[in-house]
């Protein structure tokens, strides 16, 4: 047993402090400073340094360093696979964060039933075998023989565990839960969450173990733990969505293996995660007929295209001070876009409460918004229903231009594929050819441009 002394250790990046002080000198975050049992004596078997360096770790030229032998595992969920970067790399350890409750357990176990002839070792800290089999049976589409479930904490009794069941795929859910024998502080305490993942993330690149490593968020929205749990794994990936409703997004923040732009949807049913592969679709079920306030914007969402609607209202404030309320969009946008409105268009909103709404419960940063939010204010404010069967898509900039927009080629033809007669696009726009696309595509410059279109 390791010697043992006091220590105390920020609880948001990991900086240590022999005494309390009230703001960290490295992150700035205040209150953050815990008390928690230092390790002196750190296991020999833990220290690479000084011992001799095995057969594997030679250095040897880049050019002779063999990759064949690592083939990805597809893990079957094309939405995963595709956040992952194609598939599950061996020895990779992917960390899920997300918010209680949004249906991280239910992704993995899902994934994990899943997986075609490969050993699974189903680690859980949370729930016992019992309901991770009541959850099983609720989603998995096959019975399963290839997953093992263990109910357990305590670091030393899962690398036990792992040797004796050899899996080919590890789960630990979730990190905060685990414990080490080796340090005396509380479960989920930056000492505790960083041995133990040291741990296993030693076991997992030794028996190139891919590894799915489940961690909650806290209030703020970062994993909770230190970032360091961040640097140390390969893949973070961050499912998000709202509670109350269906769809959930699973981004990569890093990836080691791939491009962090991609991102997966799923919507959570009564039997478990279904992947959406067309999001559009899902997203503009409702019709809503020649009904005022309501615009549909060509957006991005990572490297995906789809159609998302976006729902105003301008109605006369009731108090002195307008109200401006958003759902989904950014609230500052939202106030500069009025402005715009106000001086270059000459619309009179000043007095006017405005909310924004996007539908759906998404929440979009993607700038090519903004010329249909300003559509759904104003035919809110004039009553006049956009056109049917017209999107558009264009960034709006200060002096009421219409600003080029990335990927436009992908946005019209998205539009044109769920059926849209018409989408208007910023005038600046070169050598894409829109004739091969079956829509009209309308070029505007200006937002007065655009709502001659819209309110025609
Ligand atoms: P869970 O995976 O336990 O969340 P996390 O591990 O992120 O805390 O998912 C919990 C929610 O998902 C729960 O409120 C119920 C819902 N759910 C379904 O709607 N359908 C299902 O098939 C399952 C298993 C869960
Ligand atoms: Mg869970």
């Amino acid at each position: 047993m390791a010697k043992t002394k006091s220590v105390f250790v920020c609880q948001s990046c990991g900086c240590e402090s022999s005494k309390w002080i009230g703001k960290c000198y490295g992150c700035n975050e205040w209150n953050t400073f815990v008390e928690e049992a230092k390790i002196t004596g750190i296991a020999k078997s833990s220290r690479s340094i000084g011992s001799s360096p095995s057969e594997r770790a030679k250095p040897m030229p880049i050019s002779q360093v063999s990759v064949d032998a690592l083939p990805r595992l597809k893990t079957g969920n094309e939405e995963l696979d595709r956040v992952l970067g194609g598939g599950l790399v061996p020895g990779a350890m992917v960390l899920i964060g997300g918010e209680p409750g949004i249906g991280k357990s239910t992704l993995v176990l899902q994934t994990a039933l899943n997986l075609p002839n490969v050993k699974v070792l189903y680690v859980s800290g949370e729930e016992s075998p019992q309901q991770i089999k009541l959850r099983a049976d609720r989603v998995a589409r096959q019975t399963a023989d290839n997953c093992h479930v263990v109910s357990e904490v305590l670091v030393e009794h899962i690398l036990t565990h792992i040797e004796n069941i050899k899996p080919d795929v590890l789960v630990i859910d979730s990190v905060q839960t685990l414990e080490t024998e080796r340090i005396e502080s509380a479960p989920g305490s930056v000492a505790q969450i960083r041995e133990c993942t040291a741990a296993i993330l030693r076991v997992c690149k030794e028996k190139n173990l891919p590894t799915f490593l489940i961690g909650h968020i806290t209030k703020e929205g970062s994993i909770a733990g230190p970032k360091v749990l961040e640097h140390m794994v390969d893949v973070v990936l961050q499912f998000e969505g709202d509670r109350h409703h269906m769809y959930r997004i699973l981004r990569s923040i890093k990836n080691r293996f791939g491009s962090t732009n991609e991102i997966g949807i799923f919507e959570m049913l009564s039997a478990g995660l279904r992947e959406v592969s067309n999001p559009s679709e899902l997203l503009l079920a409702n019709q809503h007929g020649q009904m005022s306030g309501v615009s549909i914007s060509a957006a991005m969402e990572g490297m995906r295209p789809f159609l998302i609607e976006v729902q105003g209202l301008a109605s006369t404030a009731a108090y002195g001070n307008p109200q401006r309320s958003v759902t989904g969009f950014d609230l500052r946008r939202l106030n500069m876009l009025l402005a715009v409105l106000e001086k270059r268009a000459g619309f009179k909103l000043a007095a006017k409460d405005v909310f924004l709404n996007i539908a759906g419960g998404l929440k979009v940063s993607d700038p090519a918004v903004d010329l249909a939010v300003m559509a759904a204010i104003i035919s809110s404010n004039l009553d006049l229903p956009v056109a049917s069967q017209v999107c558009m898509t264009g960034e709006v900039g200060l002096s009421g231009e219409i600003r080029p927009v990335t990927r436009i080629e992908q946005r019209v033809g998205e539009a044109a594929k769920l059926g849209f007669k018409t989408i208007i696009v910023p005038s600046f726009v070169k050598g894409v050819d829109f004739k091969k696309f079956d829509i009209e595509v309308v070029k505007a410059s200006k937002i007065e441009e655009a709502f001659k279109v819209l309110f025609a």
